[in-house]
């Protein structure tokens, strides 16, 4: 039987609990009564097929999208009916899919935009460049103009700088080479092991499950496995995929 990370948290309160939410686009059905839990300090990986579901339970949670029903706390803090800035001042930094960062800007004005979030007592700037050195050599930079890695680097960093206590991460390494793809993930492995809970949603299942503590399983619009890496790298994670 696979653990269930939600038996972990019942003294302490979650980075993320979500309690049964479901959400519609018009009247199309996305989620269905979705539950997940991310446990302080934890790394939980949302893995599935395309269009499972996995960029709208993070949209959910930044409060980008309105959950119909369920609920969905923050350390504890129910969060479902605020809107994205208030989420955002709990320590919720979702990196969404695509490039989340400002194109016709350069990179330094990218970095300088964060400054407000970052705090007094990091220069974004120098900090970004010591995350990725590439980054200090590109400032001037259109960011639209760096390479789909760079610009992956430059969101990232960005996410990382704006103190997250808990990150979200969708699909940082679409289309990228494996080499890019382990730098993102050095950096995320870092941030984690000083303690940072994180939700990635990744393609590159292996290097997700190398990261993960837990595991969810999400299949048209529901959760359909649950565990430690171990358990669920069989059975349903491939039947989600390959689709049975
Ligand atoms: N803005 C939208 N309007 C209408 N339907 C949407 C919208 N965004 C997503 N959907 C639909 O909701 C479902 C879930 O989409 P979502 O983007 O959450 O899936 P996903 O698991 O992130 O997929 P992918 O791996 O392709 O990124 C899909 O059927 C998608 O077509
Ligand atoms: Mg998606």
């Amino acid at each position: 039987m696979s653990p269930d990370p939600s038996r972990l948290t019942a003294d302490a309160p979650a980075a993320l609990e979500i309690r049964g939410i479901s959400v519609s686009y018009g009247g199309m059905r996305a989620l269905s009564d979705v539950s997940l839990v991310v446990p302080e300090g934890a790394v939980v990986a949302l893995l599935g097929p395309n269009g499972a579901g996995k960029s709208t339970t993070l949209r959910a949670v930044s409060g980008l999208v309105r959950a119909d029903g369920g609920k969905i706390l923050v350390r504890g803090i129910p969060v479902e009916r605020r809107p994205p800035h208030a989420v955002a001042r709990l320590g919720v930094v979702h990196v969404p899919e695509g490039r989340g960062i400002f194109p016709s800007l350069t990179v330094q004005e990218n970095l300088e935009m964060c400054r407000y979030a970052v705090g007094r007592d990091v220069d974004p700037v120098s900090g970004a460049a010591a995350i990725f050195p590439v980054l200090g050599d590109r400032l001037r930079q259109l960011a639209g103009s760096l390479s789909g890695g760079e610009q992956q680097m430059l969101a990232l960093a960005r996410a990382l700088l704006s103190r997250p206590r808990l990150l979200m991460v969708d699909e940082i390494s679409m289309g990228l080479a494996p080499i890019i793809v382990q730098h993102l993930f050095d950096a995320l492995r870092q941030r984690a092991s000083a303690g940072t809970s994180l939700l990635l949603v990744e393609q590159y299942i292996d290097a997700a499950l190398e990261l993960a503590d837990y595991v969810y399983v999400l299949d048209k619009g529901r959760i359909v496995d649950v565990g430690e890496p171990g358990d669920v790298r069989q059975g349903a994670l491939v039947s989600a995929y390959l689709g049975s």
